[in-house]
This record gives C-alpha cells, structure tokens and sequence, in this order.
C-alpha cells in the first residue's frame, strides 16, 4: 500500500483537497460552485460503489475536477490538470495516484456533440458519468439558466437553430460567442448525455432526469407558441 494510502493519510489527503476545492469556489455564480462539485463528489462515490472502482481516487477527482475548468481559463485545456497536479504533488501522494487523477481531470469535460470522450479507467467513467448527470434534470435546468444568464445569453430564439458542434473549439467558441441560446444547449448537449453515460448505475438515474428536461423543454415551447 503506497505511503498515502495508510488510513490516516487517506483522510487527511481528502480533508485537505476538499479546502482545497472550496477555497476554489467561493464566489462562483456560474453554476460550477462548490455544492455542484460536492454533488458530483457524492455521485461519483455512489457510482464508485456499485462498480466497485477505486474510491480514494474517485473522491480526489470529483474534488479537483473543476478547480481550473477551460471554459473560465480563457479556454486553456490543460489548466485543470495542471493546478490539480500542483496541488496533488504539494500533498505527498505517491506519483502513480497523482497521475491517475490528473488523467481522470483531463478527460471529464463534455467537448462537444460530435466530439468522442473516451475514459482511461473505471474511476474516470464514475467522475465523468457523475458530472454528466449533474449537467441533468432539474438542476441541469437551473444550471443550464443560470450559466447562460451570466454568458448573457437569450433563453430562447426560434430564428437561431441548434448547432451539432464537431470539434472542441466549436464548442467552446459557441458558449463564449453568445450566439446560441440556452434552448439550443439542450439539444446541442443536454439531451444527447443519456446515451453517452457509462456505468449501469448512471444509466439508471439518468432516465428520470431526462424525462424532466424532455417535459420542461416542451412546456417551455407550448408556452412560448401560445399553445397553453
Ligand atoms: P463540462 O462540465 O463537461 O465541462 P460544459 O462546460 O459543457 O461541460 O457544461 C457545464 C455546465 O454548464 C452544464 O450544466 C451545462 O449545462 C452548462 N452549460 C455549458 N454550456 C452552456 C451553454 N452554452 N448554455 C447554457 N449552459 C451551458
Ligand atoms: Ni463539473
């Protein structure tokens, strides 16, 4: 058992990366605050579990996987692993663990919906799939409003239509450009998540998520059309 893994190590390693994240967090009103890393936390723990998947290594990742998110790093993919690496390295964690939650960091973004986000392990499947489903159902909504808010994005116009973005950069370049609606999110991402998620568990809890932004979408668009 490497040095880190000792039980006492083991908590204070976890007490200290999350100080770490919440210290990252807080002022955020994008959505990507410290309760939403403190959900994804506790998913992926669940997800972990089930899948019986390393849950030291889970937790540091759900910890640190948006310490440094692209999107508000002036759109620098590497950011995220970096800052977790330095953190990572300043606490004594064997290099082996270190490198196995940085890979996880690295490849749990959404890049777009012709894009492939492929994972390297099982932990980084619970994280992904753990962030994924945070992205859904009722707080995928209210997240979906409140960072298109502060994008200063429309929620809705019917002239602009959903753009099935082929790689990274169009991606990110559409969610800066406020050229696209929060609407448009839906069915440029949000929508195509179940089909992309990985562990039976997630799968699971995935099917009523998506049933309520499937009934918020069309309500949304019966009231717009005047249809209610
Ligand atoms: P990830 O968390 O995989 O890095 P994203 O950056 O795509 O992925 O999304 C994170 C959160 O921000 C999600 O809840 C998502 O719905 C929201 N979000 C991302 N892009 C947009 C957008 N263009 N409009 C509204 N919400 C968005
Ligand atoms: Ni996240």
């Amino acid at each position: 058992m490497p040095l880190a893994r000792s039980p006492n190590a083991a908590r204070h390693i976890r007490a200290k990366t999350e100080s770490f994240a919440k210290s990252r967090f807080a002022s955020d009103a994008t959505g990507h605050d410290w309760f939403h890393t403190d959900r994804v936390r506790r998913t992926a723990l669940r997800l972990a579990r089930a899948e019986k998947a390393d849950a030291f290594v889970v937790e540091l990742a759900a910890l640190l996987h948006d310490v440094a998110d692209a999107k508000f790093h002036g759109g620098d993919e590497k950011a995220g692993e970096r800052v977790a690496r330095r953190f990572l390295l300043q606490q004594k964690l064997d290099d082996a663990t270190v490198d196995r939650v940085c890979a996880i960091v690295s490849e749990v973004s959404f890049k777009g919906a012709r894009v492939r986000t492929p994972v390297s392990s099982i932990e980084s499947a619970c994280v992904q799939d753990a962030d994924r489903l945070d992205a859904m159902g009722a707080i995928g909504v209210a997240r979906a409003f409140t960072l298109g808010g502060h994008w200063g994005r429309l929620m809705h116009d019917p002239t602009i239509k959903p753009q099935p973005h082929a790689s990274l950069s169009a991606y990110r370049k559409s969610q800066r450009s406020g050229k696209s609606t929060t609407l448009n999110h839906f069915f440029e991402k949000l929508f195509l998540l179940k089909d992309r998620l990985r562990t039976p568990t997630a799968k699971k809890i995935a099917k009523d998520r998506h049933r309520v932004m499937r009934v918020f979408v069309k309500q949304f668009l019966n009231e717009w059309n005047g249809r209610t």
